[in-house]
């Protein structure tokens, strides 16, 4: 995973809970102090090892230590680097998930090699499904907290009616239902 990920893990880490905690997480996770150059690939086990030391250390689950971050990474990473992708990709949550594969599309010359996940949009009677595909396992409460990020930068309420992991043969994909409001 590019380093800006982690990174941003990092920061979120030393911003919320300070710098004696943040040593602590980097010490329980094994990585090496230059796991953070935001341009460069790293490992995914990098990443996973940081998230999981942060469950360890915060003395919170996992799924609450993703979902923390996923907020995190689209109100304040993605906010201060990135706002004009941001912008370009839409103005209201529905128009915003439908461009997000053209948004990692778009950034393919400047993070080469990487495998961004996939996002698909059906609109429902009363609701929408969205579905996330990824290459990778275990980040679909990272996605829960992407999803509320996103909520709240567009003022809208959203609630997730409900989660479905399908079967696949590698990687993952969940269906998300939910309710705007
Ligand atoms: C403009 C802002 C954004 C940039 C620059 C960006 C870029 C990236 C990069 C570099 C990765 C790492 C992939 C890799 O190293 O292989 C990534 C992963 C990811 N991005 Fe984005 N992204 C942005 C916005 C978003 C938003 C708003 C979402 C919200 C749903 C999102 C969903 C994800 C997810 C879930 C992953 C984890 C990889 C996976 O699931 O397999 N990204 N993105």
């Amino acid at each position: 995973m590019y380093g800006l990920i982690n990174k941003a893990l990092k920061d979120m880490i030393r911003e919320r809970f300070g710098e004696e905690q943040w040593q602590a997480v980097l010490s329980a996770s094994g990585a090496q102090e230059d796991s953070f150059l935001a341009m460069r690939n790293y490992d995914d086990s990098i990443t996973y090892s940081l998230a999981q030391a942060a469950s360890e250390v915060l003395d919170a689950p996992l799924d609450t230590c993703l979902e923390m971050f996923g907020e995190y990474w689209v109100l304040e990473t993605a906010t201060k680097s990135y706002e004009i992708l941001l912008n370009a990709a839409g103005q209201d949550l529905v128009e915003f998930l439908t461009n997000l594969n053209a948004l990692h599309d778009r950034i393919t010359s400047t993070f080469l090699n990487y495998s961004p996940p996939e996002f698909h949009i059906e609109e429902k009677e009363d609701h929408h499904l969205i579905h996330y595909v990824s290459q990778r396992e275990g980040l679909t409460p990272f996605v829960v907290g992407l999803l509320k990020g996103l909520a709240i930068r567009f003022g809208r309420e959203i609630d997730i009616l409900s989660q479905t992991e399908v079967d696949v043969d590698q990687g993952a994909h969940t269906i998300f239902e939910i309710k705007l409001s």
